[in-house]
């Protein structure tokens, strides 16, 4: 039911038809093609744009419906976003400004767009980007909607072809085939979170990371007696509540070089979080269908590094598992046994997210000497009312490592924040019972979370990202109108892309 998005290139030559879109400068500064297309109007620009005090700003817009010269329905001129002192502007504001112009372009109805890049801002690399913002923001989950408003029906074309006017159409299609690789794994991730619990169980999970083979992934699936000889008591304990059996997904990318140490990506995928025994108010309880979003993450950047061929080798581990409550569930004052041989009291069974982290962490290290370790999480409440929906945490025991991750979060809009960690927290967690307890109370929770994560850190250089405020949920944004967000897709690429290729 979802509208289908052609996605082109075309040379400067290419005629204007449907809905035509320029781009102005500053000082309604317009291109040379654009410059052409605007004077068959006949129209005066500065004295329309006077009229309506347009001044080519980012986000403003001037309209002339079925102007007179053009064989247009629409023609519209989009301000562009501004470099600083005259420099380039950032790659995210093409994205964004690409997701602002989708949402005026789904408003029009219309079936055929053209939209001309040209000028020496317009590189490939900006198309690409803009190209990856018209597509994230078109993105819809309505697999579950047997029907739309009558109005809607009538007037939604079943495709949007939009064509980019561009000088150099051969470098712009390399661009943007990287670019909407990327925004494919966003999508991927997206869908994943969006879909409801009852059709996504674990296993079900394991066969979306599974379909992933088909993209040149070596895929393997741990069940539950495979983790059960590896001795993964952690996160089997999370997993006992639940009538739907466990797994963990091991991805392989291997496009870099054939012996080279791997990146280890580490997912959180919870199907579905009640609380278990520690079961949670019902109040927004079914928001807990997004506690994979982790897992999602780091799918949808296996992903996107396959469709685009990354040469670097990537590892990405998910522990999917339900949080229930039952007669055969986990329980407060339990003591279970982690793979690494540390044992853990539980005090609370909804800090299960930690346990299928330490598995999962422990295995990644064991089997795989990875060069480094992110993990992706939605893990405490805490980090919602820390950081609010516009940033995640970030943890880490490697300043060069949170330096980059903090970069690639500011270049690709998945924005990060680093919190503190140390041993006055890591006290939080010792237990009178076991090796340490699985929660440290309210005070400092998600500090508390990663000194747990920490001690399933071997020497490796690691990162843990709480995504719990940024996974879901968030207001709609420049790029995004979907409630899953795909967070965490575009910062993982983003990293790979400055760090660990060629
Ligand atoms: N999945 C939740 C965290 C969460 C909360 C994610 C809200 C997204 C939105 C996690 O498993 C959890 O329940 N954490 C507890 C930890 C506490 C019991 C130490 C929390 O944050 O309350
Ligand atoms: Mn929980
Ligand atoms: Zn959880």
């Amino acid at each position: 039911m979802s509208q289908e998005l052609l996605l082109t290139t075309a040379e400067l030559a290419a005629a204007p038809e449907g809905v035509t879109i320029l781009f102005c400068g500053p000082e309604l500064a317009l291109g040379q093609t654009a410059t052409a297309h605007w004077s068959r109007t006949g129209q005066a620009l500065d004295r329309l744009a006077a009229a309506i005090r347009f001044a080519g700003k980012p986000g403003q817009l001037l309209e002339l419906i079925a102007p007179a010269g053009l064989d247009v329905d629409r023609l519209w001129i989009s301000g562009a976003p501004a470099g600083s002192d005259g420099a380039a502007p950032p790659l995210a504001a093409r994205r964004e400004q690409g997701g602002a112009l989708m949402a005026r372009i789904m408003a029009s109805r219309t079936e055929k767009v053209v939209i001309v890049c040209d000028g020496a801002d317009h590189t490939p690399e900006a198309v690409a980007e803009l190209a990856a913002g018209l597509k994230l923001k078109h993105y819809r989950f309505d697999r579950y909607k047997t029907r739309r408003k009558p109005e809607d029906d009538a007037a939604e074309p079943d495709t949007l072809a939009i064509t980019l006017v561009v000088a150099d159409p051969k470098a712009t299609d390399k661009a943007m085939k990287r670019a909407l690789a990327v925004a494919e794994g966003v999508v991927f991730a997206r869908d994943l979170v969006n879909t409801p619990p009852n059709i996504l169980g674990p296993e079900e999970l394991a066969d979306a990371a599974t379909d992933l083979a088909g993209l040149g992934v070596d895929v393997d699936i741990l069940d539950h007696a495979r983790m059960e000889k590896l001795g993964m008591g952690a996160l089997l304990a999370v997993a006992r509540g639940s009538a739907r059996p466990a797994r963990m997904a091991v991805l392989s990318w291997n496009g870099g070089k054939t012996g080279e140490a791997p990146l280890a990506l580490v997912g959180k995928g919870v199907v579905f979080d009640t609380g278990g025994i520690s079961i949670k108010p019902a109040a927004s309880m079914e928001d807990m269908k997004g506690d994979m979003g982790g897992a999602a993450a780091v799918l949808g950047t296996i992903k996107a590094l396959a469709l685009r061929k990354a040469k670097a080798n990537v590892v990405g581990i998910c522990g999917f598992v339900e949080n229930m409550p039952d007669g055969n569930a986990y329980r407060p004052g339990d003591i279970v046994t982690s793979m690494s041989g540390q044992t853990i009291e539980i005090v609370n069974t909804d800090a299960e997210g930690r346990l299928v982290l330490a598995d999962a962490l422990w295995y990644a290290q064991d089997r795989f000497k990875p060069s480094a370790v992110i993990d992706l999480a939605t893990l405490t409440g805490a980090i919602l009312v820390a950081l609010g929906q516009d940033h995640a945490g970030l943890f880490s025991n490697d300043d060069a490592l949170a330096g980059r991750l903090a970069e690639a979060g500011a270049a690709s809009g998945d924005k990060l924040w680093r919190l503190p960690m140390g041993p006055a927290y890591d006290k939080l967690i010792e237990s009178r019972f076991a090796d340490m307890k699985n929660s440290g109370g309210r005070f400092g929770g998600s500090i508390s979370a990663a000194q747990f994560l920490k001690r399933f850190i071997t020497d490796t250089p690691w990162a843990h990202l709480d995504i719990a405020g940024t996974a879901f949920g968030s207001p709609a944004g420049e790029i995004n109108s979907s409630w899953g967000t795909g967070f965490g897709v575009a910062l993982l690429d983003r990293l790979v892309r400055d760090h660990y290729e060629g």
